[in-house]
């Protein structure tokens, strides 16, 4: 199996790292693929039968563009198996237009699974809820989907929450992204970064440079908070604004 995934701050992964495991324990091989602004699906003649898993994270009700395009941009399916994840803290209303496009390109969609992760990026303390549980039950279920899946079974359970106009806004249009490009601007400590590169390297969309000595964001940011969430040494933060923190 092909898995394809994004994880800004982790809980995708260790979904991923779920899917491996339980693949692992059924003798099946996984092969997995970070989720950048230039992948593409393989699809070699000799991979097009291999099923695909495609996991990512729900960010401002939708997704972050680079994955929105690497969906939209997938090939026609004939027919592949494909099963999807995404994981989202409480409001996502993906399950329908993910359920559409990939219908419409021919694939056979066997599991379409929503899990309800913690959000690491917080403003009050109390928005932390009960992170530990949340994990062992999105990963328990993603066990029992993919022992489904290998068993013949499908499993297609989402729900709606949050609002439909929102997601639709935020995957075809770029207003509320620009919006928060102006009022949300990441910036690298100077006195906190050790130059280690890991920001730029990892960054999807290559938006973090190393200009006159220090590492910036440009101005594409799709606020997946890869970047803060890997800083060795927590250097980024979220420039003028102390109040919002990054808690994993
Ligand atoms: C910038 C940002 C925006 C988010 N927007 C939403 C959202 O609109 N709806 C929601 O349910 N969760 C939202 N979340 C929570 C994430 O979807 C959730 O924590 C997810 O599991 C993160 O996955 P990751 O750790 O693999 O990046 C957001 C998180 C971040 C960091």
């Amino acid at each position: 199996m092909h898995i394809y995934y994004f994880s800004g701050t982790g809980n995708t992964y260790t979904i991923a790292s779920t899917i491996i495991e339980t693949l692992r324990n059924h003798q099946t091989k996984a092969e997995l693929i970070m989720i950048n602004s230039q992948t593409e699906l393989n699809n070699s003649k000799d991979t097009q039968s291999e099923p695909i898993c495609l996991l990512f994270p729900i960010n401002a009700h939708a997704m972050s563009p680079f994955i929105w395009r690497f969906i939209k941009n997938l090939p026609e399916g004939q027919g592949r198996d494909i099963l999807v994840f995404y994981t989202y803290n409480s409001s996502a209303a993906i399950g329908e237009p993910i359920q559409k496009i990939l219908n419409r390109k021919g694939y056979n969609l066997r599991v379409l699974k929503g899990l309800q992760m913690p959000n690491h990026l917080i403003i009050h303390e109390d928005e932390i809820i009960d992170n530990q549980k949340r994990y062992e039950i999105g990963m328990q279920i993603t066990t029992k989907a993919i022992e489904a899946y290998l068993n013949g079974e499908c499993l297609i359970d989402f729900k709606t929450d949050g609002s439909k106009i929102l997601s639709f806004f935020n995957r075809h249009t770029s207003i509320i992204w620009n919006i928060m490009r102006l009022f949300t601007k990441l910036e690298v400590q100077k006195n906190k970064c050790m130059d280690c590169g890991h920001c730029k390297i990892q960054c999807p969309v290559s938006n973090i440079i190393y200009i006159n000595g220090s590492y910036q964001h440009k101005n594409n940011c799709q606020f997946c908070m890869l970047c803060m969430s890997n800083c060795p040494n927590k250097a980024i933060r979220i420039k003028d604004n102390d109040k919002i923190k990054l808690v994993n």
